[in-house]
């Protein structure tokens, strides 16, 4: 889907709505699209903020066509050098051959080794803090190195009052045709930009809070991220929720997440959460790993302070479904939870000892396990509540 609009005196939007890719990154589902977002900026100097996925390179040539009807594009900020933002830069590059990449060290390194593109003719190296003037506008660059990748930036206009983030304050959902966040289904985008942050963000909290830190100056009056709507009317909401997330702020609840193969790990699995609800918990986020895509599992074990996994014993081992998101969130450092575990087995205990190893990994606060043998009988339901009720303040 197309997307054309001006949503600030001479800034469009150019970018794409993908609603047929199943996974972002091969990884972390996407039941409601994604969007990439590129922006171009008219002024006496054309500028293009970041490209779009590679085979949306179409039409996001066909927006430059329409907006800049046989003008030049002067300049392509590359803020960010994954594929999904600078896969049509080749594209871009033989359209508009007058165009000069702009982007930091770092960055002409990359797109070197990405597209084997070496013009050092057509490349303008920025250092931090730099600024090029377009006549009426002009832009600044801060570099925001691993919020996500080493040669992130970001990209200030202060005419406008207009952040171009990257990936920060980036969120899931394809735009469907808006792009101002108060044109859009904002509860949608504020639920996945849980889920965004922490499956591609998280991990690089100490970064978001150095740019959050470094940018925090800046006059806001537009946040224009990678993936999701521009932030404008609900900006503040969104620095905030940001900032909340990479201070790793974790409101209250529990996630329990459990594998089962015939019932019994998640006859103790419904056994918490119901002692857990009785007791006056709220949030309590329920997921049985084997069915649920492991970007909501990862989005809510990082949003609530309490983790509560549970799996069976599998051939000596841990449950593959579980095992798989335990190595996950150790990618994702997935830290500071309070932790329990719980889980059957048959003839081998082992799935306390597996979880616990993974708790020390992750410096997870271990508050109990309940482990049992074949089903559950009333000793293991009583273990069960005790365990939730040590959740509950
Ligand atoms: Fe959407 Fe890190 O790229």
């Amino acid at each position: 889907m197309l997307n054309i609009g001006e949503f600030c005196k001479d800034i469009v939007y150019a970018g794409v709505d993908d609603h047929t890719s199943k996974k972002f990154e091969g990884l972390w589902a996407l039941p409601d699209g994604v969007s990439y977002n590129s922006y171009l900026i008219k002024d006496d100097k054309n500028v293009l903020v970041d490209t779009v996925e590679l085979e949306f390179a179409p039409e996001l040539l066909t927006t430059l066509r329409e907006q800049l009807q046989g003008k030049s594009l002067d300049y392509l900020v590359i803020n960010h050098m994954e594929p999904d933002h600078s896969g049509s830069i080749p594209a871009i590059m033989e359209a508009y051959p007058e165009v000069k990449l702009v982007g930091n060290k770092q960055t002409v390194g990359m797109i070197k080794g990405f597209y084997g593109i070496d013009c050092p003719e057509r490349t303008i190296e920025v250092a931090d803090g730099q600024t090029i003037c377009l006549g009426r506008k002009s832009l600044c660059f801060y570099l925001t190195p691993m919020v996500h990748w080493p040669e992130t930036m970001m990209t200030y206009c202060p005419e406008a009052g207009l952040l171009f983030s990257g990936d920060a304050f980036g969120t899931f959902g394809a735009l469907n045709g808006n792009i101002l966040d108060a044109q859009c289904d904002k509860d949608l985008y504020f639920r996945e930009m849980y889920r965004y942050y922490a499956c591609i963000v998280a991990k690089y909290n100490k970064f978001v809070q150095r740019a959050l830190q470094k940018l925090g100056a800046l006059r806001l009056e537009y946040i224009a991220p990678t993936h999701g709507p521009v932030w404008h009317t609900h900006l503040r909401e969104a620095v905030d929720l940001v900032e909340r997330l990479s201070r790793a702020q974790y409101e209250d609840g529990v996630t329990i997440i459990y594998g089962s193969m015939y019932g019994n790990t998640a006859a103790v699995a419904a056994r918490i959460a119901e002692t857990l609800a009785a007791l006056g918990m709220t949030n309590v986020k329920v997921h049985d790993a084997s069915y649920t895509d492991m970007s909501f599992l990862i989005a809510d074990a990082y949003r609530y302070k309490n983790l509560i996994v549970g799996a069976p014993t599998y051939s000596m081992s841990l449950f593959p479904p579980v095992k798989m998101l335990m190595d996950a969130m150790v990618t994702r450092e997935v830290r500071g939870k309070n932790f329990a575990s719980f889980g059957s087995f048959t003839w081998s205990p082992v799935t306390k000892k597996y979880l616990e190893e993974y708790a020390s990994q992750l410096g997870w606060n271990i508050k109990g396990a309940v482990e049992f043998k074949q089903g559950p009988n009333q000793n293991t339901l009583d273990a069960a509540e005790a365990l939730a009720d040590s959740f509950v303040d």
